[in-house]
């Protein structure tokens, strides 16, 4: 008998149960959950029982084995309203999958940032300032080229499977819709805290590409990260500039 341990794709055998692409369980020891996108139902083991936690109490997932795999009846109060079979997955898809969905958020990443260095652009007086941006904006297509070319090697395109966007969005959001007054302080502030963002997810990248066995991403990530350090720094060396322009710009001469 294999053990349930593990994470699991849910096939939909019969049943009123909905379409499950996508649907996953995962179990370790005593406790798991069955994961749908952004719902997570929380179960714990009992025998060969998955009983769901509040507020799905009353929902009991009855298992038996089918040789490598699992076959369920989803019941609710001891009645079966569906069935549906548990496959393994390996670790090593899994690793593939989330590596993917890495450089998928990564490369969304650089099209927001692109998005936003347009609007920085526009946005600045200062010829030297206007000048360092317009150069990364070139770093950053092709930091986006990179992640695209990665994507590609995978056999995925992109947006396949985005979930993760939802910070740089947030964080783009302050930087494009806003009509201010004072720019060259704030562009100099988003700028920082997007460089800081893309510094961590290149990171996150490098390592769970070198644990996936792609060195390939791991090194392209290590250049595009490079880049983004680079760009942090001279926008650390200027500070009092940026503070200088701010000032000036709010009419207060210094
Ligand atoms: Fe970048």
């Amino acid at each position: 008998m294999s053990t349930l341990d593990g994470l699991w794709t849910v096939e939909r055998v019969g049943g009123a149960l909905p379409p499950m692409a996508g649907v996953r369980k995962r179990i370790r020891g005593a406790a798991g959950a069955t994961v749908a996108g952004p719902v997570r139902m929380a179960f714990d083991v009992r025998g060969m029982e998955l009983r769901y936690r509040a507020p799905f109490v009353g929902l009991v997932d009855v298992l038996e084995p089918a040789g490598e795999d699992w076959e369920g009846r989803s019941t609710l109060f001891g009645r079966e309203f569906g069935r549906f079979r548990l496959r393994r997955i390996s670790v090593t898809q899994e690793l593939q999958s989330q590596l993917v969905k890495h450089i998928d958020e990564a490369l969304a990443m650089e099209q927001n940032v692109l998005r936003m260095l347009d609007s920085m652009i526009s946005t600045t007086d200062d010829p030297e300032i206007k000048q360092q941006l317009r150069e990364h904006k070139l770093e950053t297509e092709k930091q986006a080229d990179r992640m695209q070319r990665r994507l590609e090697a995978h056999g995925a395109s992109p947006s396949m499977v985005r979930e993760g966007v939802g910070i740089a969005q947030a964080l783009m959001k302050s930087v494009l819709d806003v009509a201010r007054t004072e720019k060259a302080g704030r562009n100099a502030r988003d700028g920082y805290a997007t460089e800081a963002m893309e510094i961590a997810a290149y990171q996150l990248l490098e390592r769970i590409a070198e644990r996936a066995g792609d060195e390939a991403t791991a090194e392209a990530a290590r250049e595009s990260r490079a880049e983004e350090e680079a760009m942090a720094r001279r926008i650390e060396a200027n500070w009092d500039r940026f503070a200088e322009l701010s000032l000036q710009e709010a009419g207060v001469a210094v």
